[in-house]
């Protein structure tokens, strides 16, 4: 048999097996996978001696290219799909933004334009609602026919994003009906509103204080309420950026009762605390974003979270701003900050040194994290999220043993600060294919603007 590729000597690693093997690619597909494959007649070969083969990352959960707060985010999709492939995600689900008086349609379109032509990777979307009439009650169900099958609903944000709970039950019980996956922003929101107005007229000022103003009662209370209106509906429910033990005991609970409750915690709350912020001047709203950091504590329970499947994945929340001109907005008003971190490049190496080295979990549950487990709940597998014939060549050649320092010098995303600066991580992505291109090889960009393409989800099926 003749592959146009064939990465050799590698061990595989999916989230249930580990194995010695090469893998055979022809076209954009595996097309075999086998000790000693027959390589005489085959194009590039790949030497995978001592390091690992994983599917490529799916961050289920990035803003490029977003209005925000008075600005935009910093990473377009060129710049962020490159960013991600160097950190070996190759399938990255964004967030199309519907805006009040909007059709569901025009967002999707919107996003569409932005990604299109400039993707290095694969993308999909999510649908941001925030005005949910008749139409677009209607339309949810036309969305999930094309692919776009998860919906993004805000607790948070008064008169910007966030729906009351008549709405959101509304769009949970349609998601349910058409087989889409709501993903739940929980913070209570308005009564966040109210301590922030009255730390404003205490003169508090600072960026720490848009952590000290969101406590973590705020995200339990609006987790737990989530997932009862879930429960009401019938439908299943994702939160997204868990960040304290509060959520995490909510999403507990409601999995130990059989219910389809699902979260994703992030790199930021694993790895940052409240600590991060006890810098100079206005250097903390390098960590504003939402939901914010927490005390330290929370960050054992997160990694247990996971390692217990409490936690399902590790997606980034992927939103830069940079330091100079758009964090600078919130100079003299936390409130002005714009919020959101850079993350989209670290994420493999930051959950494979915390989790596998830091021997949380193995290297399958490190797989199932950040690449099956995300397929599985959001409709891309098996198409993409594990090594299979069959399947997209999506796949990182992992050096479990090369450290790094992660630092904005090296890094490649479009943003002047890095959130984990100084960050020693065990684990590096080598070379990264796309589809059966390689896109990343030896520390350079090797892909190709606009390769990626829109992948058409299917409807949720559970993991
Ligand atoms: O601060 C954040 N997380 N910015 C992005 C928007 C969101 O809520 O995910
Ligand atoms: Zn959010
Ligand atoms: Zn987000």
């Amino acid at each position: 048999m003749r592959f146009d590729t064939v990465i050799r000597n590698g061990t595989v690693v999916t989230a249930t097996d580990t194995f010695p093997a090469d893998v055979g690619i022809v076209g954009d597909k595996i097309s075999a996978i086998a000790a000693g494959l027959p390589v005489e007649n085959s194009g590039k070969t790949i030497d995978a001696r001592g390091r690992l083969l994983f599917p490529g990352g799916i961050d289920v959960h990035t803003h490029l290219d977003m209005p925000f707060g008075g600005t935009t985010s910093a990473d377009d999709f060129e710049t962020g799909t490159i960013a991600a492939a160097f950190g070996g995600t190759t399938t990255l689900i964004d967030f199309a933004i519907q805006y009040k008086g909007q059709s569901l349609r025009e967002a999707f379109d919107t996003w569409m334009k932005k990604a299109e032509g400039k993707a290095v990777a694969d993308f999909a979307f999510h649908c941001i609602i925030t005005d949910l009439g008749s139409a677009q009650l209607e339309e949810m169900g036309q969305l999930v026919r094309e692919g776009v099958s998860s919906f993004k609903l805000f607790m948070a944000y008064p008169g910007v994003f966030m729906l009351d709970d008549a709405t959101i039950f509304r769009a949970m019980s349609q998601a349910a009906k058409h087989g889409g996956l709501i993903c739940m922003h929980a913070e209570n929101g308005g009564a966040i509103d109210v301590i922030v107005q009255r730390a404003l007229a205490e003169g508090k000022r600072a960026p720490k204080y848009h952590a000290l103003t969101r406590p973590t009662t705020a995200e339990g209370e609006a987790t737990s309420r989530a997932i009862a209106l879930a429960e009401m509906a019938g439908a299943p429910v994702y939160i997204v950026h868990l960040s304290c033990n509060e959520a995490l005991e909510k999403v507990r609970e409601a999995r130990d009762r059989g219910l389809p409750a699902y979260a994703e915690t992030c790199p930021q709350y694993l790895f940052l605390s409240l600590e991060n912020f006890d810098v100079p001047g206005f250097e903390g709203a390098k960590y504003v974003f939402t939901p914010p950091l927490r005390e330290k504590w929370h960050q054992e329970k997160l990694w247990q979270g996971l390692a217990r499947d409490t936690l399902q994945v590790v997606s980034t929340d992927h939103c830069p701003f940079c330091f100079k001109e758009q964090k600078e907005l919130g100079k003299d008003d936390f409130t002005k900050i714009p919020n959101g971190g850079p993350g989209i490049e670290h994420r493999l190496s930051l959950v494979y040194t915390g989790g596998v080295h830091g021997k949380h979990f193995s290297p399958n549950r490190f797989v199932e994290l950040v690449s099956t487990a995300p397929a599985r709940l959001f409709g891309l597998y098996p198409r993409k999220g594990t090594i299979a014939v069959g399947s997209d060549a999506d796949i990182v050649v992992f050096d479990p043993h090369q450290e790094d320092t992660i630092s904005a010098a090296t890094h490649h995303m479009r943003v002047d600060y890095s959130m984990f600066e100084g960050i020693r991580v065990k684990g590096v992505p080598k070379t990264v294919l796309s589809r059966g291109q390689v896109i990343i090889d030896g520390g350079k960009f090797v892909g190709r603007r606009g390769a990626g393409q829109f992948i058409r989800r299917q409807t949720y099926s559970g993991v």
